[in-house]
């Protein structure tokens, strides 16, 4: 998704001009960098360390599935194989839409098609009208918030599905059952966007994505969830106000922006261009006009995100299987050329990729549409979000920062 930069800025705020800003302004922190907004016992990022309940992101990529860490961060432990089963029954006999939601997305294909909207927007407005279907959505109680946790686990893959349905203008793909209920979560979302059922390669790959998106502590979504449940408002309101943060390309917007960053550099040096200083060329042009590049960098991980080496590693294992073009490219010169130009970040900026950066080579090269890879980063981070919302409702004080007054000096209205 591509979001406009706003054209014209404020004037910048100016030094506060009265000492009673003074402690205001020794604790100010431009974009909250460096505060600590609450506690949580959901994740935790060190440097060096992304763990889940305990559980360290590694070691989930490699031995759990995409259910099992939903079920860890929406009911608070390790499954057991009684719990997992029945967890999993719970969700798939979820999957299916509420008619008016259905009908929403099929009304909604002008606006997709011209432009106007894009998934994120559709899929924002979806969450909203699932509420006004779900019997509980007012109810914030902990076994209410729960059972809302999973049906928006189970149903947010039907809504992606169905939006690539009607955007490709085929008939919905599982209307009924939503999707096809002996296929896991991962497998079952390609299959609705697709039609097709993925290989067991294509499976693992999007769970194991799912798993990597599924939970990052305070992160602008998460947080934006955390502050309208801090007002008692609901679990839907909640995840419509994360769906808006993440789409932003500063944020969960970066795994599209990464990838039409890719192809702009592909179009530009060619495929004999890859491997030459033709990109070093056009990432220095970047460099030198201030462009911001999609998929580097990260407010807290200062020597590398965790998770983008291993994605970055199973997608390019990925690749080297699959036959044919995807954009004019072989699956592996994608990743080739994504290894050079972090190469080139790391050279002349010491900016490592995040997790969007190997995101957009890996989904692009499953045939999966680039509108589509916020939406799936929904998919995943619904888990995150809902646990984020049960934990506020648990233990909730209003959150409600001060600011430093920039405007101007007191004056009367009738001088
Ligand atoms: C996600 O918070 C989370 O946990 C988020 C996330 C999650 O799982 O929820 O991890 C998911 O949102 C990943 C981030 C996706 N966004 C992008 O890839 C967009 C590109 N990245 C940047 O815009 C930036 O790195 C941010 C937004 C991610 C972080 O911004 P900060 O912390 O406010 O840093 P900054 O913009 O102030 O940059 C500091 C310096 C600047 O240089 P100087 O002016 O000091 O010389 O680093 C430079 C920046 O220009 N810089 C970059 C850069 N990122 C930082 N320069 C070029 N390209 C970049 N990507």
């Amino acid at each position: 998704m591509a979001t406009t930069a706003p054209t014209s800025a404020p004037s910048a705020p100016t030094a506060p001009a009265s000492n009673a800003s003074h402690d205001k302004a020794a604790a100010f922190a431009k974009g909250l960098e460096g505060v600590v907004g609450g506690m949580t016992a959901v994740c935790s990022i060190e440097q060096d360390k992304l763990i889940y309940r305990g559980y360290e992101i590694h070691d989930l990529a490699e031995h759990a599935t995409f259910e099992e860490v939903a079920f860890l961060l929406l009911e608070g432990h390790k499954p057991d194989s009684r719990e997992l089963e029945r967890f999993k029954a719970e969700i798939v006999a979820e999957r299916a839409l509420h008619p008016a939601v259905t009908s929403f997305i099929e009304s909604s294909a002008g606006w997709l098609a011209s432009g106007r909207a894009v998934p994120m927007d559709v899929l924002r407005t979806s969450v909203s009208i699932l509420g006004h279907t779900d019997e509980d959505c007012q109810d914030n109680s902990g076994a209410a918030n729960l059972r809302k946790a999973k049906r928006l686990l189970a149903k947010i893959p039907t809504i992606v599905g169905h939006m690539q349905n009607v955007i490709d203008g085929r008939a919905l793909i599982g209307r009924e059952l939503g999707g096809d209920p002996s296929l896991s979560h991962a497998a079952n979302l390609l299959y609705m966007m697709t039609g097709r059922r993925p290989s067991r390669d294509e499976a693992r790959v999007m769970d194991v994505s799912l798993i990597l998106y599924a939970e990052h502590e305070f992160n602008a979504s998460t947080f934006t969830t955390r502050v309208v449940a801090g007002t008692l408002s609901d679990m839907h309101s909640a995840v419509a106000g994360g769906i808006g943060a993440l789409k932003g390309p500063l944020h969960g917007g970066a795994n599209e922006m990464a990838m039409e960053m890719l192809k702009e550099i592909y179009a530009s040096v060619g495929e004999k261009g890859i491997g030459t200083p033709a990109v070093d060329a056009w990432m220095q042009t970047a460099f030198d006009t201030k462009r911001k590049l999609m998929g580097f960098g990260h407010r807290v991980y200062k020597n590398g995100d965790h998770r983008a080496g291993i994605l970055m590693g199973l997608g390019k294992k990925m690749a080297a299987t699959l036959p044919g073009t995807f954009g004019g490219l072989a699956a592996p010169k994608w990743f080739e050329l994504g290894e050079q130009v972090q190469k080139i970040m790391m050279a002349k900026k010491n900016i490592h990729p995040n997790v969007d950066f190997p995101c957009g080579m890996t989904y692009f090269t499953m045939k999966i549409p680039v509108p589509q890879y916020t939406p799936i980063f929904v998919a995943s981070r619904i888990t995150g979000w809902t646990a984020h919302i049960m934990e506020q409702h648990a233990d909730n004080r209003l959150i409600r920062p001060l600011s430093i007054y920039t405007g101007p000096a007191e004056k009367k209205w009738n001088s």
